[in-house]
C-alpha cells in the first residue's frame, strides 16, 4: 500500500510535482480529430478559441496503417499551433495492449509534452492501468523536462472498468476525468445494439392494458440504455474531485438526439460531451453551458436566502440550504465560463471577461 504522505510525491526524480486539483478550465466539448489527416490539420487554426478541447485522436477510427502518420501530425500540429488561454490539447493514445501505445507516450512526451494537457487512456480496465500510465509518464516528463504534470482521463468502456470505475477515479493525483465509451462499452457487456451511443427504440417501457386488452393501444416511451453507467461515473468522479463527461454521439444527422443525450448527461452531472463532427460542436456548448433562466433564477436564490441557512418561499416554492448548494453550482459554473465567453458573460449578466484576440463565439 502507498502512503497517503507519498501520494502527491513524483513517481520519477526530475518529474514535476503532481496537481492537487483538477485545473478548472471549461471543457464542453472535446473535439475529436485524426491528426494524419490533412484536412482536417489544415483546420486546426479555426478551431482554437472555438473549441474548449482539441483531441488529436490515435485510436479508434485511424486505420492500422495510419497510426504513425496521426502520431507524427499530432506532433506536428502541438509545434505549430498557438492555442491560447481558451483551447486545451489532448490526445487519445491507443490501448495499453496494443503495439502502438508505447510509441505515442515516448514521442509525444518527448517532443510536445511542455504542450499537452491531458492523455486520454482508452479501455481501462482498472487502477493497474492508472498507475502505469502514471509511472511511465513521470519517467519521461522527467527525462524530457516537462514543467508541469500531463494529465490523465480514462475512458469507461469494459464491464471490467465500470466495476472498478471508484479505484480508476482515485488511482492517481494525475485522473483529470472519464468519459463514457458507450460502443466499446456495448461490445464488451454484450449489450445487442449496433450504434455508437445513443438510444435503441427496442429499450421502452409500456403502459399497462386497457381493460385486460393487452393488443389495444398502449403509449411506450424509449429510455436512456446509458443512465446507470452514467450516473455511476458521476458519483465516482465526484467523489475524488475529478469531471466526468459523455462520449460519442455517433448518428451525426441526428443533431436532435446528440442534444437530449448531451442534456441527460449534463443534468446528470457531466461537464462535457466529445465532438466528433464540427456540427455537434454548437450544440455541446449550448447543452454544457447553464441556461440564462437557471442563472437568473440560482442569482435570485442565494439573494433570497441571505446568510444560506434557513428557508424561504420564492414563487410558491420552498427554497432551503440544499436548493442554495444547487444554485451555487449553476452559478459557479457561469461565473467560469464568463471568463472565457464575452457573448456568455453578457447573457448571464456577469462582469466582463479579459479579452483574448483567439477567443471566438
Ligand atoms: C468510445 O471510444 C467508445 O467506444 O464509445
Ligand atoms: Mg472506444
Amino acid at each position: 500500500m502507498r502512503s497517503a504522505k507519498d501520494f502527491f510525491a513524483p513517481l520519477a526524480v526530475g518529474a514535476p510535482t503532481p496537481l492537487r486539483e483538477v485545473p478548472v478550465r471549461p471543457s464542453r466539448m472535446i473535439h475529436f480529430i485524426d491528426p494524419g489527416s490533412e484536412r482536417m490539420a489544415a483546420k486546426v487554426p479555426e478551431l482554437v478559441g472555438a473549441v474548449d478541447v482539441l483531441l488529436g485522436n490515435l485510436e479508434d477510427a485511424v486505420r492500422g496503417d495510419r497510426k504513425e502518420a496521426a502520431r507524427d501530425g499530432l506532433v506536428a500540429i502541438a509545434r505549430a499551433t498557438d492555442f491560447g488561454r481558451h483551447t486545451q490539447l489532448w490526445t487519445r493514445v491507443n490501448a495499453l495492449d496494443s503495439p502502438w501505445v508505447l510509441d505515442d507516450l515516448t514521442t509525444l512526451v518527448a517532443q510536445v509534452g511542455d504542450r499537452l494537457d491531458v492523455v486520454m487512456v482508452p479501455k481501462v480496465q482498472g487502477p493497474e492501468d492508472i498507475h502505469y500510465v502514471d509511472r511511465l509518464l513521470a519517467q519521461l516528463e522527467a527525462r524530457a523536462g516537462v514543467p508541469r504534470p500531463i494529465l490523465v482521463h480514462a475512458i469507461l468502456e469494459t464491464a471490467r472498468g465500470v466495476a472498478n470505475v471508484e479505484a480508476i477515479a482515485g488511482a492517481s493525483p494525475r485522473m483529470q476525468g472519464i468519459s463514457l465509451g458507450p460502443a466499446d462499452l456495448a461490445a464488451d457487456r454484450r449489450m445487442k445494439t449496433t450504434r455508437v451511443g445513443g438510444g435503441h427504440p427496442g429499450y421502452l417501457v409500456r403502459e399497462d392494458p386497457v381493460g385486460g386488452d393487452v393488443m389495444g393501444p398502449r403509449a411506450t416511451s424509449q429510455q436512456d440504455l446509458w443512465h446507470y453507467t452514467i450516473a455511476r461515473m458521476v458519483d465516482a468522479c465526484a467523489m475524488h474531485g475529478i469531471l466526468p463527461y459523455y462520449g460519442p454521439f455517433g448518428d451525426i444527422a441526428d443533431v436532435v438526439a446528440c442534444e437530449d443525450q448531451f442534456r441527460n448527461a449534463f443534468l446528470l452531472g457531466c461537464v462535457g460531451a466529445w465532438t466528433l463532427h464540427p456540427s455537434q460542436i454548437a450544440i455541446a456548448k449550448r447543452v454544457f453551458s447553464p441556461s440564462a433562466e437557471d442563472v437568473a433564477h440560482a442569482r435570485r436564490v442565494k439573494e433570497a436566502m441571505g446568510d444560506g441557512t434557513g428557508a424561504v418561499m420564492l414563487d410558491g416554492r420552498m427554497e432551503d440550504d440544499a436548493s442554495l448548494k444547487q444554485c451555487l453550482v449553476i452559478l459557479e459554473l457561469a461565473e467560469r465560463l464568463s471568463q472565457n465567453d464575452a457573448e456568455l458573460a453578457e447573457l448571464y449578466a456577469v462582469r466582463p471577461p479579459t479579452p483574448d484576440p483567439r477567443a471566438r463565439a
